[in-house]
């Protein structure tokens, strides 16, 4: 029998440590220079060591390959490349023993033109499986609608040349969307979902939520007919099922990604994509102000919903939720050299984006720890992984975990040529100066950092569920929040600047309260009514809990 879920409530995504990576490139156990969910369970004591509690794992399904798996030709197996689906049910039984969750992917706009829905659907226009998909004589509809893949695609419409019609695709142009008007596919949708549930996973990131339903005159995305189906999706996921997550991929601006929680009937977490960027942004302003900004723009969210926070994921750094003026200011600050641009965005990690500044790459960890939201690290960025700006697409952030100092960086024991992706090996970033093994050893190394900073995380559930309310001190460069639930009060402080500051902050209405510095356990002079003065070094934080006598 298959072990019991980690213990949590039905909310138990609030207050989880998510970690992303790619099987394909974590660890390959049988030497053909592809990861595989062997060699993935080899390594979850890693992982959970790290405090990692819910693990979302990257499309693992058979697939062509021309979007890393994101164009899916079968979505109810496994890759063959990455094992068996006993191989998958072994991993996941071996999460789920060390009390951590797994979510995987659900890509349901469109898929792969490998697929036997399309092959089929494009066989003939009287093939019953036709209408899963979308067509047109003309490639004229739907006018305005924004390209996504800018750097590749030049319209929205493809040819197909054996039925002369065109099919609708938002991404790649071999990823045809599918038609969500038709009930069947709303269906099979679901079937694929239930298929998964059934095997044991406990959620799934939704990719590509907003464009689901096309609609002349509009922009084609976060239509009420797309929210209709996904309602639909969570209505049956709840009849079903308890304790499983929805978290929705919704690039768009907080008050449209706000209808994706719904009246808690849609999804149970989604993305803040404009705060990450923002982040970035007041880093190298020195400037508090864009991040405050977005966070108090943010529309509450029903009680059971949460927002999904991140620093770096598999994908470019989205510059889709900026102002025009504020892209070229993050273009020209964090990728000046034009290839590491891509569509709309920087294919860079954190590290290299940091200028490998442990002080920066510490606060930004810092942030992304305590302001509202859960937490998604992506694999490697725990102990300053680079990457390859110089490998096609977005492959350059998807390099091969690094081990060990050893061969191929103890990701896998075939001949480099081989690997699925090529290690980062330059003098800096190489497998042989970064890497698992040698950071395990050292007391201070990012990785043992990371790991006691999502300790001090998890000491206290005002991170996770508490409120937030920004300080306004007349010192901009310093960003102060007080994070509250019920009694407890955690006051975080820090310094976006590259040199030292110094800040009064208003806590008249903590008078009284002792802070205590929560990573070394420091007791800071008691806060009265006069302003509380702190002088921070460069791009220093504080984390202090307020106790009251
Ligand atoms: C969003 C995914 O994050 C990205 O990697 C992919 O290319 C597109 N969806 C298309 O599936």
């Amino acid at each position: 029998m298959a072990p019991l879920p980690p213990p949590g409530g039905p909310d138990w995504y609030k207050d989880a440590i998510f970690y992303q990576l790619h099987v394909k490139t974590f660890c390959d156990s049988d030497g053909d220079g592809i990861g595989d969910f062997r060699g993935l369970t080899g390594k979850l004591d890693y992982i959970r060591d790290l405090g990692v509690t819910c693990l979302w794992l990257l499309p693992m399904y058979p697939s062509p390959f021309r979007d890393d798996g994101y164009d899916i030709a079968d979505y109810c197996s496994i890759h063959p490349g990455y094992g068996s689906m006993d191989d998958f049910r072994a991993f996941l039984d071996a999460a789920h023993v060390r009390g951590m969750r797994v979510i995987t992917e659900l890509v349901l706009n469109h898929t792969s033109d490998q697929h036997q829905w399309f092959k089929e659907a494009r066989s003939s226009r009287d093939h019953p499986r036709r209408d899963w998909y979308v067509w047109s004589d003309s490639d004229d509809r739907y006018p305005g609608v924004r390209i996504i893949f800018t750097d590749t695609e030049r319209s929205n419409w493809a040819w197909d040349p054996v039925t002369k019609q065109y099919y609708w695709h938002r991404f790649f142009s071999h990823q045809p969307d599918l038609n969500f008007e038709n009930p069947a596919v709303r269906e099979e949708i679901w079937n694929v979902m239930k298929f998964w549930l059934d095997v044991g996973v406990d959620g799934f990131r939704v990719d590509a939520v907003p464009y689901l339903i096309e609609r002349e005159g509009t922009s084609c995305e976060n239509l009420p007919e797309t929210h209709d189906v996904l309602k639909f999706l969570r209505r049956r996921l709840d009849e079903h099922y308890t304790s499983k997550v929805l978290l929705a991929e919704a690039n768009q601006w907080p008050e449209d990604v706000r209808h994706y929680f719904g009246d808690n009937d849609e999804f149970h977490m989604a993305f803040h994509f404009p705060l990450m960027p923002r982040m970035f942004m007041a880093l190298r302003l020195e400037d508090r102000k864009p991040l405050v900004e977005i966070v108090e723009r943010t529309p509450p969210i029903p009680d059971s919903c949460q927002w999904g926070i991140f620093l770096r994921n598999h994908d470019e750094l989205t510059l889709e939720m900026v102002t025009e003026v504020e892209r070229d200011y993050m273009y020209e600050e964090y990728a000046r050299d034009p290839v590491a641009r891509i569509n709309v965005g920087i294919r860079r990690r954190l590290a290299p984006l940091l200028e490998g500044d442990r002080r920066r790459i510490e606060l930004m960890n810092g942030l992304l720890m305590s302001l509202p939201g859960s937490p998604f690290m992506y694999y490697g960025d725990e102990i300053g992984m680079g990457d390859n700006i110089y490998l096609g697409d977005r492959n350059g952030v998807r390099t091969p975990m690094q081990w060990n100092g050893g061969w191929n960086g103890g990701f896998s024991s075939a001949d480099p040529e081989r690997l699925a992706q090529p290690v980062i090996s330059n003098a800096l970033y190489g497998y042989q100066a970064v890497n698992v093994e040698s950071q395990r050893r050292a007391d201070h190394s990012l990785l043992n950092w990371t790991r006691r900073l999502i300790q001090a995380r998890k000491s206290s559930p005002v991170f996770s569920r508490g409120s937030i309310s920004f300080l306004k001190p007349v010192n901009h460069r310093v960003l102060a929040y007080l994070r509250a639930l019920d009694r407890e009060q955690v006051l975080v402080v820090c310094n976006l600047a590259s040199t030292a500051q110094a800040v009064q902050l208003d806590l008249s209405e903590q008078a009284g309260a002792l802070p205590i510095e929560m990573f070394g356990k420091s007791v800071f002079p008691r806060i009265g009514t006069s302003p509380y003065v702190l002088t921070l070094g460069p791009y220093e934080f504080f984390w202090f809990k307020l106790r009251r006598l």
